[in-house]
């Protein structure tokens, strides 16, 4: 079983991006031979960046990824620009992937609304990109929040496309990965406006929890979580507050949203459920939190960490790349 995943060197990881995907690559890790976790710098300068700050917060989402679990012995952790093949393979992708597609995604709309400046045609290749990023390793498994459902099936639709117009009649060249989406927490919505995904980018400040945040700020954070009317603790669609926070608590102690309710039956307001969520959200960051402390000052640790990654990660991938190409004609036959 192959498994593959990616994230964005945000470096300001949010309690979204732990509960709907860095957990999962951490139990993933034990399944897959061997599972692959890679930080999209490539994919992070289709918006408006600085050079300097992206090189950082590499280091600042590895060093997330080792605390929350990720060991570079047991999966393969790298940096997708050290890996030319995902580059060529988005090019060779394109020849198969339609602009009407591109133009849909709900992500390239949202983001380029978004963008003040200009509006780069990377950020209409970015689910090529990452059709690319997946399909070199020939991934079954995809574990990802809700949010990259959209993505998920665009790369099935060309990994499809590519088998039927250049995989000989008896086989597959590339595999048709599946995603993993969790049960619960799949979209984690921010605390103050719990109708829209908790995000870097689009959020709230102050309804942002970030793994990094000390216990006093993630305290403070639930505390103000806007609720709704009434005083019921059950799963409504017409209370986002309290679905999220329902959520959020079930997810942190890895039970039900059902078992959420029952034990909040007795509880004497949304209070007690804020408290709870706060606490479960607070056990579950601090150790990660201690622990980045210690592996984010060793840079040279973790750039070596990266580099052995990548040089596992270019093994596999040019193996995928050379049936490519071969496939579509581009260099000499093998
Ligand atoms: P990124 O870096 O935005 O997010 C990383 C992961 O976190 C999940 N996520 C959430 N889950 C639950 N609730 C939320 N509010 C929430 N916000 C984010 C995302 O679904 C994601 O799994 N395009 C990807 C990066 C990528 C990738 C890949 C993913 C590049 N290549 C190949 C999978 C496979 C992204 O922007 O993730």
């Amino acid at each position: 079983m192959r498994i593959f995943s990616g994230i964005q060197p945000t470096g300001r990881k949010h309690l979204g991006n732990y509960i709907g995907a860095i957990r999962q690559y951490v139990e993933g890790q034990d399944r897959g031979d061997p599972a692959i976790f890679c930080i999209v710098d490539l994919h992070a300068i289709t918006v408006s960046y600085e050079p300097a700050v992206l090189r950082e917060r590499v280091y600042d989402t590895t060093a997330i990824l080792l605390a929350a679990g990720l060991d570079p012995e047991r999966c393969i952790l790298f940096r997708q620009g050290d890996v030319h093949e995902h580059t060529e393979l988005c090019w060779l992708l394109s020849s198969v992937t339609a602009i009407g597609e591109l133009n849909r995604m709900h992500q390239f709309r949202d983001k380029s609304l978004a963008q003040r400046e200009l509006v780069s045609s990377g950020l209409l290749f970015y689910p090529v990109l990452q059709a690319a990023d997946v399909l070199a390793y020939k991934a079954q498994e995809v574990p990802v929040g809700e949010d990259q459902r959209e993505h998920l099936e665009l790369m099935r639709d060309v990994a499809r496309r590519f088998n039927s117009r250049f995989a000989p009649e008896d086989g597959e060249i590339l595999v048709v990965p599946e995603h993993r989406i969790p049960e619960v927490g799949a979209r984690i919505m921010d605390l103050q406006e719990p109708t829209r995904k908790m995000s870097t980018t689009g959020g709230t400040p102050e309804g942002t929890v970030y793994v990094l945040d000390e216990p006093k700020a993630i305290e403070k954070k639930f505390k103000r979580a806007v609720t709704d009317s009434g005083n019921e603790i059950v799963k409504d669609p017409e209370k986002p507050g309290v679905s999220n926070l329902i959520d959020i608590l079930a997810a942190a102690r890895g039970t039900t949203p059902a078992a959420v309710e029952e034990e909040m039956r007795t509880a004497r307001g949304y209070g007690d459920l804020k408290v709870a969520a706060a606490d479960a959200v607070r056990d579950m960051l601090s150790p990660v939190r201690e622990r980045y402390e210690e592996l984010r000052g060793d840079e040279e640790a973790l750039e070596t960490a990266l580099e052995t990654g990548a040089e596992k990660a270019r093994a596999i991938a040019a193996q995928t790349l050379a049936e490519v190409r071969d496939a579509m004609g581009v260099g000499p036959r093998r």
